[in-house]
């Protein structure tokens, strides 16, 4: 099925690496222009450069970090100036490590609350003057965090439970303008820096599988397409849900790999 979003404007927040990045590359694919941002000149202008190469319509980024709203204002306005209003805004800037909560330091667990809770808030803001109305789109990327409990993930789970809470209150409150607001919940996504850090090890992977009724891991495409079915024509009247693209990791509850992942922080 091919999705048709030429002309349209996306912006996806954290576009410059994994997940975020195959979202940003399935849009540019469709027509769209899109614009990518991140704190890194260097995996911006790499996102840039590769998308343009791939073909895309029209592409822009700049540099951020989501943690402090006058940088993402700033970002965000040169886009409106340059293309005008926005169709689609995916925010996933997010920040991950193991670590339990009686151990990490208070800053640790407010860098990942600040990048990951705060930044969408910043995000979202700074955004909601430029979107348009009626018949605009906020994905927020949130993770299986925010509703299943996993050691070692205190900081990760408060702040993704607080990003869906933000999807569900905006999607009230934006409702009325015709801007719809979703949480994308992927589940495990191989080859991402997520993975790298939650599941750093051969036995930890394979429970990782035993815990996805599928039995295989996700990929960037799987989270992009539920991104361009949410920015379609046929997900009008979709708005204020968290959905997850998981292969039914849900259904097995928090399962036990993180067990595994926590044991040495204990004896530490
Ligand atoms: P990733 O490659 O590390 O992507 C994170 C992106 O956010 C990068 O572009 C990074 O670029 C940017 N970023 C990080 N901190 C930032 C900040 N303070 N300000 C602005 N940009 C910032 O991670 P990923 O594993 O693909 O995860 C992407 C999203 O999916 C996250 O929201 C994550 O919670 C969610 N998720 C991932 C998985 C998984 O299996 N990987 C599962 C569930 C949910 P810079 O370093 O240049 O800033
Ligand atoms: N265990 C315990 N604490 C940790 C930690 C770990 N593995 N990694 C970082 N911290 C602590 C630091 O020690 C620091 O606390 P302190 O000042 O009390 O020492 C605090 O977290 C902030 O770390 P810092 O390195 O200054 O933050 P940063 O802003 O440069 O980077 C991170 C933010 C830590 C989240 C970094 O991992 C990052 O940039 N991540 C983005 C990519 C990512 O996580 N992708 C996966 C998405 S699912």
């Amino acid at each position: 099925m091919k999705f048709d979003f030429t002309g349209k404007v996306v912006i996806v927040v954290g576009g410059t690496s994994g997940i975020n990045r195959g979202i940003a590359e399935h849009f540019a694919a469709t027509g769209a222009k899109v614009a990518v941002a991140s704190r890194s000149q260097e995996k911006v202008d790499d996102t840039v450069a590769s998308l343009k190469q791939k073909g895309a319509a029209d592409v822009m980024g700049f540099v951020c970090d989501v943690r402090n709203p006058d940088e993402v204002e700033e970002g965000l306005a040169k886009v409106h100036q340059a293309w005008g209003d926005f169709d689609s805004l995916v925010s996933g800037a997010a920040g991950n490590f193991p670590a339990l909560a009686s151990k990490m330091s208070a800053n640790a667990f407010r860098t990942v609350v600040d990048i990951d809770l705060m930044g969408t808030y910043h995000v979202m803001r700074s955004a909601y003057p430029f979107m348009k109305r009626p018949g605009s789109s906020v994905i927020n990327i949130s993770a299986p965090q925010a509703y299943l409990p996993y050691e070692a993930q205190s900081h990760v789970c408060a702040a993704k439970a607080g990003v869906d809470m933000l999807t569900r209150t905006t999607a009230m409150e934006w409702g009325s303008e015709g801007i719809r607001v979703n949480s994308v919940v992927p589940g495990a996504i191989d080859g991402t820096e997520g993975m790298k850090r939650l599941a750093p090890t051969e036995p930890i992977r394979q429970m990782i599988l035993e815990d996805t009724p599928m039995q295989r891991f996700g990929t960037p495409a799987d989270v992009a397409n539920l991104c361009l079915f949410l920015n379609s024509e046929l997900a009008t009247f979709i708005s204020g849900q968290i959905i997850a693209v998981d292969g039914a990791l849900y259904q097995r509850g928090s399962g036990t790999f993180n067990r595994k992942l926590a044991e040495p922080l204990y004896k530490m």
